[in-house]
């Protein structure tokens, strides 16, 4: 899978994935000057400087976006580029309205505008966020950004998938996290991890708190679709299925132990 259509901080060589391993100073070089001509330059500065002047009014009012239209998110997931594979403003409409009504801190599964987005949002209410992310590439291009704009609030740190026997997914340090986490967005591990998103719940659900509100991105997949259908029948929960071109899949963790099951009766992407 490559990227497309990404912006100059983090577009990938052209036609290549991007991991850790693959990217050389010799790649960004010879993406960010030799083969850029005056119109990937300009399209690549007009993405900066949206994104800068989207970020300076968010921050000055995080629930703008959540309150007048999607315009503000329009503007935020344009600037920040890497188009096949950022959060689309459905989704982050989601995070950002469970992030401001959490009671404690959020979980953020996949690094990127997400976690920067909930960040202003946590900073804002006196929240944390606490970011996974495996690939060093992606987790430096959200702290950068994350530092840029003075975002205290998130704490992200590069996490290595781990061996779990069924299924991959990241080898948090429980140790350094919250007891129980009130949000948790999962948009990461990428499509090709063994499992996908699976591992979350299994390795994560004794920090989830009573009513814990759980976000899924890309539910046009079948795979994610899947994995909710997984986790609403071991949590005795029903899930929903959002939006339209772009869904998403919403359930919580039950509210106290006993409460009665539900069987799931998920939607269709689209109904
Ligand atoms: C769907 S992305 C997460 C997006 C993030 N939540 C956001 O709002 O931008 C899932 C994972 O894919 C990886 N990733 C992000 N951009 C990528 C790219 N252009 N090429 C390959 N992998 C990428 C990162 O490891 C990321 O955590």
């Amino acid at each position: 899978m490559a990227s497309r259509d990404c912006c100059y901080h983090c577009e990938p060589p052209e036609g290549r994935t991007v991991s850790a391993d693959t990217v050389t100073w010799k790649d960004r070089l010879r993406s960010a000057i030799v083969l850029r001509g005056p119109r990937q330059r300009f399209a690549a500065w007009h993405r900066a400087s949206t994104f800068n002047r989207a970020m300076e009014a968010y921050q000055r009012n995080p629930d703008a976006a959540l309150d007048e239209g999607d315009r503000l998110l329009e503007r935020l997931v344009y600037g920040w580029g890497n188009a096949a594979y950022v959060s689309e403003t459905a989704y982050l409409r989601a995070a950002l309205s469970a992030t401001r009504a959490a009671e404690g801190p959020v979980l953020d599964c996949g690094s990127g505008l997400s976690t920067v987005l909930t960040g202003v949002m946590a900073q804002h209410y006196d929240n944390t966020v606490f970011s996974l992310e495996d690939q060093p590439v992606w987790a430096a291009r959200s702290r950068e950004v994350l530092d840029r704009f003075g975002l205290r609030a998130v704490h992200l740190d590069v996490h290595p998938l781990r061996d779990y026997g069924e299924f991959d997914w990241y080898d948090p340090d429980l140790a350094v996290m919250p007891e129980q986490f009130h949000v948790v967005l999962c948009d990461g591990p990428h499509g090709r991890t063994r499992g996908g998103r699976y591992g979350c719940l299994p390795v994560m659900r004794e920090r989830l708190a009573p009513g814990c509100h759980i976000i899924i991105d890309d539910a046009e997949r079948e795979a994610e679709r899947e994995i909710a259908r997984r986790w609403s029948e071991q949590l005795g929960v029903e899930h929903q299925v959002h939006g339209g071109a772009k869904p998403f899949i919403e359930l919580r963790v039950p509210d106290r132990v006993g409460v009665s099951a539900v069987r799931v009766s998920a939607q269709s992407p689209g109904e």
